[in-house]
């Protein structure tokens, strides 16, 4: 039997069209007529991106850009597994990187029984990959199953379709914008607030389901246009960790494959694991997790992810409506800071009137407030009369509590006033000796900004910031404990600026 190769398949796809080329290769195969050393079910999903893009479906840059990566896969499937519900389904399917993972993760022996007593369900709107994924199941288990398997190819927010009962689900579910809806959609408030398809997935998957482990972007955790899924998500109960995009990112991961070359920025992904144990309300969090890529293998391990889980379920209501992503030993520091604060940032600020202070609107590894209006493009100026109070906005910028707190809630590219208008202040808890040691600290900085601008080129622009040393970082959050009466060492707090899991080196990126 002669080898089929790439040049065979683009061949056959200009014959006869990537519908009938995959059926050929997939039925030849299952019926061993087929001998390739490239097309093997590892390599399909790749494969089938080459053959979309030859025929202009999809551009080179959108190539399988956040297709999931087997290692990501593999912790989504060890979280499931323990996870009641009979039936297995993959949502949003594709050629089927998530299932074909869960099936490995069981064993051969669990993956056949429920191959062949008809548990596996598989859902997706793309046919070629729909059959892809079936097919692939049915050559790694036995070709005896194909017809076990339930594949529907559908629309999968369509309301006539519905998950079976007794279900458990993984899925990472297409990320688009929702510019219309579709003709036969249930239209929740989860859609029409959010208008991301992708959380129209969650809220069907979590509401028709035992349990499920979704990969989906990390928005729905704290932007406001998702709170109605959040308060979905309140009658449920699991945890949630999400990742940061930089330096490592976790959709860039496909080392494995021999064709791809995917290196872009992408989103910044979360995964929910809806476990919906007895008794228990809402989801547990992980910090924003910032891992160096040569950290990835150490930290996509189910029990150093556990690890990082704080212990509070966390639900969401009118008072409190995004969830927060919190380092376990850094809970204790927040709920003092929080509950000794005594008003919101947007209170000591006035629109028009007093000292100008400038704010970056970028910030990787730290927040810059400054005296000095900053030559560059994103930038926020607010206004502050009182001096001291202006001084106890400037420490609150260049601290730590300020970067934390975007981290906290936002953690994206931009901070957004939002943000800072509701970080929580504690002014009112100074006395008058810690005010002068305020004053001094926040003028012997202002004096000190033109020793440590750093200018980073953004778009073919020089854009200047601030890099103060970190001894100034220190001695505000220093004094800052000391008013709110923390008794740990500020060094605890050296995490949250790190660019790396297991260490705490600041990162040197500076916007
Ligand atoms: C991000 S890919 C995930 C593929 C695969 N599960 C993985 O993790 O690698 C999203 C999948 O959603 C499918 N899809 C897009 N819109 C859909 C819809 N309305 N209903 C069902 N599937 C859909 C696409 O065809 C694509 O296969």
């Amino acid at each position: 039997m002669k080898k089929y190769t790439l040049e065979d398949y683009i061949a056959d796809i200009d014959k006869m069209g990537l519908k009938d080329t995959w059926h050929s290769i997939l039925s030849d195969t299952l019926n061993n007529k087929f001998d390739s050393d490239t097309f093997t079910v590892e390599n399909y999903g790749e494969l089938y991106e080459i053959g979309l893009e030859h025929v202009n479906k999809i551009s080179k840059k959108e190539m399988g850009k956040y297709y999931t990566p087997r290692d990501v896969a593999e912790v989504m499937s060890n979280w499931l597994k323990p996870l009641k519900g009979e039936n297995v389904c993959d949502v949003a399917c594709g050629s089927g990187n998530l299932i074909l993972s869960y099936l490995d993760v069981v064993g051969k022996q669990a993956a056949t029984e429920l191959i062949s007593s008809g548990k596996i369900y598989l859902f997706d709107l793309d046919e070629i990959a729909l059959e892809i994924c079936k097919y692939s199941i049915a050559i790694r288990y036995g070709k005896e199953y194909l017809r076990k398997i339930h594949a529907k190819h559908c629309d999968f927010l369509d309301k006539n379709i519905r998950l079976p009962r007794n279900s458990k689900v993984i899925s990472n579910p297409p990320y688009y914008k929702i510019v219309e809806y579709g003709n036969n959609w249930k239209i929740t408030k989860v859609i029409s607030d959010s208008k991301e398809l992708y959380s129209a997935f969650i809220e069907k998957i979590i509401t028709q389901s035992d349990t499920s482990v979704i990969i989906t972007p990390y928005s729905f955790i704290g932007s406001g246009k998702f709170y109605s899924l959040r308060k979905i998500m309140n009658k449920y109960n699991g945890f949630v960790v999400s990742f940061d995009n930089v330096p490592g990112n976790i959709f860039n991961g496909r080392k494995h494959g021999i064709f791809n070359s995917n290196k872009g920025n992408s989103v910044r992904a979360a995964i929910t694991v809806v476990e919906n144990r007895e008794n228990f309300k809402g989801f547990k969090f992980s910090p924003l997790i910032r891992f160096k890529t040569e950290e990835r293998k150490r930290m996509l391990n189910n029990k150093v992810l556990d690890n990082l889980i704080n212990d509070r379920y966390q639900t969401v209501d009118y008072s409190k409506k995004a969830f927060y992503k919190c380092h376990k030993d850094l809970l204790n520091i927040l709920d003092i800071w929080e509950c000794k604060s005594t008003k919101k940032m947007n209170k000591l600020l006035n629109t028009t009137r007093g000292t100008e202070l400038y704010l970056p609107t970028t910030c990787r590894y730290f927040t810059v407030g400054s005296k000095r209006n900053l030559s560059r493009d994103g930038k926020r100026i607010i206004h502050i009369s009182d001096k001291s109070i202006y001084n106890y906005v400037y420490c609150m910028m260049n601290s730590t509590f300020a970067y934390w707190y975007w981290r906290l809630y936002d953690g994206g590219i931009n901070c957004p006033l939002t943000i800072i208008n509701s970080i929580p202040i504690f002014y009112d808890l100074f006395d008058k000796e810690q005010i002068s040691r305020l004053n001094k600290i926040a003028e012997e900085m202002q004096t000190k900004e033109k020793d440590y601008l750093v200018y980073k080129v953004n778009a073919g622009k020089k854009q200047e910031n601030i890099k103060f040393p970190k001894k100034y970082r220190n001695e505000i959050n220093k004094l800052f404990f000391e008013v709110l009466d923390i008794k740990e060492d500020i060094s605890i707090l050296d995490k949250i600026h790190s660019s790396s899991l297991f260490s705490e080196s600041e990162g040197d990126v500076c916007e």
